[in-house]
């Protein structure tokens, strides 16, 4: 037996008992005439005791030990004279009599502690090692509970889970595919799915009538914190079910994964928005209502007045951040610079100050009288110590957009983004369709498949844009964790879909072919949803990027450092697969 408890175990009430303990050495000690070496292992880390003067050979085998070297010790517990609070074994120590040397390890490239001296680019590239790291494993533990969780609230409502294939045709989800040329049918490849959103549905047609999996997905599209190119859905799938079904079940869910991993019970029902109000309100289809500061839009009140910015504006709209009058001259420049910068690309910020006596105090007041500038006061309801920041342009949504990264920069600037508060919505309502300037086209808000709201089917032919979709997304906290629909189940209505979304007859019957038949086998009126397992965890965890959470994640140009991936094929590969690369430069 290589270990009678772990690291993590030994208590007061084991004091005098014989044990043996295995792990890593994660520092060593000398303090006189005594070695006291650092033993962890998953589970935690524990004291162990070398005494020169009673095992002189012994300590001595000790201090030669290195940092992470694999060791067996066998001991005595005994009470800590300096407990250590800061650690569940903290109260005890070992007094070891034997000592095996399991493993040695060359010298690790950084601290393997929670305080680590490694950078982003050296963690990743031993992975391995950084997930020896307190704080890194417990995200993966969060993330198995959380998994357990899913798995028994879905199973006791009847669901079945359900493997779907990983080599497939093309899912169209809105990202691009990665592919897989096929060796046994040459010139032929295989996309991985960026969701088994088609598969989910054929199974509604093979009546198993509730479905989920928790379903790795793969979309090649730029990354950011919130995205990985292979990342993990909860995906599921009803049957006879209705949006306020979905919607009942899936907040069910959010519930219980709040109160089994967080101990947090929410009692009433989640806040729903519609995507315009979601939109005009705080320029984002998943705002973040940790906090308020709703736009005010200005235009009746501060167009016309003589400030050339506002009058040839097409929209003008502000917020206001309580008790921010405060704010520096050199902080409103820091804010003017951020909404100025290309990312956001606002053209310039005006401010305005409530003074103590109410008067307003602004950055355009050659432009406006007090009156006016009283009124823009009244529009926002705003107080003596208030702070009303405000922006233009031409084009309302992107007005809107770069509001929506003022606001959210306020609300971290002011402390209102507390990573231990949720707030849990569902944007719905949304649009079918969406322009697309590039290809001068409509593109499917959410997925070709999703039906559109019955009272608007009329406007498919007439105004596409203005039909709203049996859509919904959850969001908390300014992220999107999960999305669904109710679907179109038959295959007149499919097709039109497909029409309008630019699809000749011929490609929809080459690509969809197969779901359009299924449909016309008795498809039963279904609807899903898929939450994103990386963005629940993180969430919880606080973490600020999902990749924290993945055992193995890529880095930001998508490589996986550690393996080195991707890598070019070697001739012989390619030759077999039929493939010739040609890079253009
Ligand atoms: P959607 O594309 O909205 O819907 O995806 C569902 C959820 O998956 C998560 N997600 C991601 N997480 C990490 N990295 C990514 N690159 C990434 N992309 C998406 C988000 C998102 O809300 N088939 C539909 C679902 C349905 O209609 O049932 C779908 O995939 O949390």
């Amino acid at each position: 037996m290589y270990r009678t408890h772990t690291c993590g175990e030994l208590r007061l009430s084991d004091v005098n008992k014989q044990v043996t303990l295995a792990g890593w050495v994660q520092r060593t000690r000398k303090m006189g005439g005594m070695t006291f070496v650092d033993l962890r292992d998953r589970y935690g880390v524990t004291q162990l005791v070398f005494d020169e003067e009673t095992n002189a050979s012994l300590c001595e085998q000790a201090n030669k030990l290195g940092r992470e070297f694999v060791v067996q010790v066998v001991g005595c517990v005994n009470e800590r004279y300096n407990k250590n609070t800061h650690i569940s074994t903290g109260d005890i120590e070992i007094i070891v009599s034997e000592l095996n040397v399991l493993n040695v390890a060359n010298t690790p490239p950084f601290t393997i502690e929670d305080n680590t001296d490694g950078g982003d680019d050296i963690r990743m590239k031993y992975r391995y090692l950084d997930l020896r790291r307190a704080s890194v494993r417990s995200n993966l533990e969060l993330r198995h509970k959380m998994t357990i969780e899913v798995r028994k609230y879905l199973d006791e409502l009847g669901f079945l889970e359900v493997e779907t294939p990983i080599l497939i045709g093309s899912t169209p989800e809105g990202a691009r595919d990665f592919v897989v040329p096929s060796r046994m049918n040459p010139g032929q490849f295989y996309a991985l799915p960026q969701s088994p959103q088609l598969f989910k549905q054929l199974l509604m047609v093979s009546s198993f009538d509730r479905y989920f999996q928790i379903a790795k997905c793969f979309r090649d599209e730029d990354l950011r914190a919130d995205r990985q190119p292979e990342f993990t859905q909860i995906d599921c799938e009803m049957s006879f079910v209705d949006q306020e079904d979905v919607i009942n079940t899936f907040e069910g869910m959010a519930k219980h994964l709040f109160k089994s991993i967080r101990g947090i019970e929410i009692t009433e029902a989640f806040q729903r928005i519609p995507w315009a109000d979601a939109m005009k309100y705080y320029g984002s289809d998943k705002p973040d209502l940790r906090f308020d500061m709703k736009f005010m839009e200005l235009m009746n009140v501060m167009k016309g007045h003589g400030f050339p910015v506002f009058d040839s504006a097409d929209y003008i709209g502000g917020i206001c951040a309580k008790g921010a009058a405060s704010y520096t001259r050199k902080q409103l420049d820091a804010l003017t610079e951020f909404v100025k910068r290309p990312q956001i690309g606002a053209k310039g910020m005006v401010y305005a100050r409530i003074e103590a006596d109410g008067t307003v105090k602004s950055s355009v007041d050659k432009f406006y009288s007090q009156e006016v500038l009283q009124n823009m006061k009244e529009a926002f309801g705003a107080e003596a110590g208030d702070l009303i920041l405000i922006l233009s342009g031409d084009d309302a949504m992107k007005t809107r957009k770069q509001l929506c990264e003022l606001r959210l920069e306020m609300g971290t600037q002011l402390g209102l983004r507390d990573k231990n508060m949720f707030v849990c919505l569902w944007v719905v309502d949304f649009p079918l369709f969406e322009w697309d300037e590039e290809t001068g086209r409509y593109m499917a808000m959410h997925h070709p498949f999703t039906s559109p709201k019955p009272e608007d089917i009329h406007l498919l032919d007439t105004d596409p844009g203005a039909v709203r979709a049996n859509a919904y997304d959850m969001v908390i906290n300014g992220v999107e964790v999960g999305g669904g629909s109710i679907r179109i189940y038959d295959s007149e209505l499919q097709n039109k879909m497909f029409k309008l979304l630019g699809f000749t007859e011929e490609r929809a019957q080459e690509q969809f072919g197969f779901l359009m038949d299924a449909f016309k086998f008795g498809a039963p009126p279904h609807g899903g949803l898929a939450y994103g397992l990386d963005r629940w965890v993180s969430l919880f965890a606080g973490l600020d990027s999902i990749r924290d959470c993945i055992a193995f994640p890529k880095n930001n140009s998508g490589r996986d450092v550690m393996t080195d991936a991707p890598a070019p094929l070697d001739s012989s590969q390619l030759e077999e697969l039929n493939l010739i690369v040609d890079i253009k430069e």
